[in-house]
């Protein structure tokens, strides 16, 4: 089989990756920058500096991703740049970067969907799936399920009315004096405890796919600052535990409503909640006791990367060719 590369590039937050695949699903390089050092003491990201770190970071980057995968700029068949949705700064230097090297390179160009790139992480290490599916992209922006009747087409059966799953995780985890983005903390902390604490959650949404985590979010807030007024020290990974349960149930219980409405033989989680201990085992053990297939990325492709952009890109590339090269970042792009 001829090799097909595809130079990925992903810069709509605070991640500066570059990346190097093959035909679509073999990764020969992913190199990603992260900020969170930069942002950790500000406790999320502050967009006038992700702009101007991904400018200091992309050059060195890309270079490093060429050298890793062991090819050069004149090797590369396709350049897949995210174009939204993400911060606009940040966004406009990875796409700018991609079109330069584009234009000046006579290369085909592709924008990408940074959510849609979410979705394709999964079919890096597992290209025999196949449509129809369900997803759910929890991110820390997106909280979306969807229905693939194919590739490329979405149907979105319910997302967040407020908050995302991962800004509930992230804001929680601030509340908590963890560290940033809290997901991973929460995660870690929750290990062992006790999650018997009961947060009321919105109701209004219990017969739609829709979400909700604000109304979830006051209520650990809300028991906290309680705590404190009574001078009780705070069991934090109890109250961790207890509020992880809470999001994954919601999830959980939407996903596979989801799932036997649709008679979903197949399953896709994406974007970084995806890499939650609780939400993939729970999500193992109902897809076993149904006898479905569940597909997870691996730990370091949920959250931002460009391999991801890059397979996203290689589907449209072939499905539709390149685009032009008029392409502007869009902040709120949707699917
Ligand atoms: N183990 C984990 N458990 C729960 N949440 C996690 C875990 N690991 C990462 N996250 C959360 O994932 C989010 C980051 O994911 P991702 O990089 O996909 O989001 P984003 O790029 O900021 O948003 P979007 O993709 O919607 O534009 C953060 O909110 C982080 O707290
Ligand atoms: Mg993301």
């Amino acid at each position: 089989m001829t090799k097909f590369l595809i130079l990925g590039i992903e810069t709509s937050c605070d991640d500066t990756s570059v990346s190097v695949i093959e035909n679509g699903n073999i990764i020969r390089s992913n190199i990603i920058s992260s900020q969170i050092d930069l942002h950790q003491k500000f406790g999320g990201v502050v967009p006038e500096l992700a702009a101007r770190c991904h400018l200091e970071a992309v050059l060195p980057i890309y270079r490093l991703a060429l050298t890793e995968a062991g090819v050069s700029i004149h090797d590369i068949q396709l350049i897949a740049a995210t174009y939204g949705p993400g911060l606009i700064g940040s966004l406009l230097v990875g796409l700018s970067f991609a079109k330069g090297l584009a234009l000046a390179g006579e290369i085909p160009f592709i924008g990408v969907n940074h959510i849609e790139g979410h979705i394709y992480a999964n079919i890096l290490g597992h290209p025999e799936i196949e449509p129809p599916l369900l997803c759910l992209t929890v991110s820390g922006g997106h909280t979306d399920l969807l229905y693939m009747r194919k590739w490329g087409s979405y149907q979105v059966l319910g997302r967040t009315k407020d908050d995302a799953a991962g800004e509930a995780f992230d804001k929680i985890s601030r509340v908590l004096g963890l560290g940033y983005p809290g997901g991973p903390y929460i995660d870690r902390i929750a290990v062992g405890a006790k999650d018997d604490l009961e947060f009321v959650q919105a109701k209004g949404f219990t017969n739609s796919f829709d979400f909700s985590f604000s109304g979830l979010k006051t209520a650990v807030m809300n028991y906290i600052q309680h705590q404190k007024q009574l001078g009780l020290e705070l069991d934090v990974p109890r109250i961790a535990a207890s509020f992880q349960r809470a999001v994954v149930t919601q999830l959980t219980v939407k996903l596979f409503q989801a799932v036997k409405d649709y008679e979903a033989g197949t399953i896709l989680l994406s974007g970084g909640v995806a890499a939650n201990t609780l939400l993939r085992r729970r999500c193992q053990t109902e897809a076993e006791r149904l006898g479905i297939t569940l597909y997870y990325p691996e730990l370091s492709l949920c959250t931002d990367n460009a391999a991801m952009i890059a397979a996203a890109g290689y589907f449209h590339f072939i499905n539709e060719g390149p685009r032009n090269l008029e392409i502007t970042a869009a902040s709120d792009l949707k699917l």
